[in-house]
């Protein structure tokens, strides 16, 4: 699959760089700044052994079969409005947590009720948004050693859309679970600031969600 991470550069872009190259996925880093995009891919693949392509954001869109959007929240509408006219025709995955900091242990909904909510107004109706890996964490992903505990759940609008990206949790190492409609990312991200108070709560490097009694590996 040919996957292209807007904000690649940063903590969770970097990690699943790493992991889904490693698995054999045709990624390419995106940054704001072109040169920073081609040094965190180089380094990437230094450490994948295996090819990462890397560049700006609009690169990394443009052989995308797969889109991840992997930006802070404050972020998320300018560069969705920058890049919605490159998009079509492709899975945008939303990884945002619309985190406002310095609260960011405190779910604060966004105005649009979810940052996915937000990106399926701001993209054409040939994009499907898919919502996923809120809770698979950054520091987790970077070592290599470590097993992905937490299940990923996915939602979206288009049920290909999201078996498509179970099987891209799966090449993580992670278990990847179908949680219906893009609606249901108020949910979802909503997890996220429980996690960050969990991990300073208990000093944890990256705790994570898991589903009991669904028997699916
Ligand atoms: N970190 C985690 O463990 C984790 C886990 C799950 C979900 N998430 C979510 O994943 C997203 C990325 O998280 P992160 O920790 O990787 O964030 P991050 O490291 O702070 O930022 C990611 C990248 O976004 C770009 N960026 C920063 N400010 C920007 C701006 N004003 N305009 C456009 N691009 C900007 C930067 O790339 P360039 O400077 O190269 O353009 C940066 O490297 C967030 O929405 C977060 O909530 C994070």
């Amino acid at each position: 699959m040919r996957i292209g991470i807007v904000g690649g550069t940063g903590k969770e872009g970097r990690g699943l760089a790493l992991r889904w190259a490693r698995a054999g996925h045709a990624v390419t880093v995106g940054s704001r700044d072109a040169t920073r995009g081609a040094e965190a891919a180089q380094e990437l693949a230094g450490l994948a052994h295996a090819p990462i392509g890397g560049g700006d954001n609009l690169t990394a869109c443009k052989d995308a079969e797969v889109v991840v959007l992997s930006v802070p929240y404050g972020a998320h509408a300018s560069t969705l409005a920058e890049l919605a006219p490159h998009l079509g025709g492709r899975i945008l995955v939303d990884i945002t947590v619309p985190l406002v900091p310095p609260k960011v242990s405190r779910v604060q909904l966004p105005a649009g009720r979810a940052a996915a909510l937000e990106a399926r107004e701001s993209v054409g109706d040939d994009v499907r948004v898919v919502a996923a890996f809120h809770h698979v964490s950054a520091t987790h992903l970077m070592d290599l050693d470590h097993p992905i505990e937490t299940d990923v759940l996915v939602v979206g609008d288009d049920p290909e859309a999201r078996e498509l990206v179970i099987a891209l949790a799966r090449d993580l190492g992670a278990r990847g679970l179908d949680a219906g409609a893009l609606d249901n990312a108020i949910a979802l991200e909503s997890i996220t600031p429980l996690l960050i108070h969990m991990n300073r709560r208990y000093k944890s490097p990256g705790s994570g969600v898991r589903i009991t009694g669904i028997d699916e590996t």
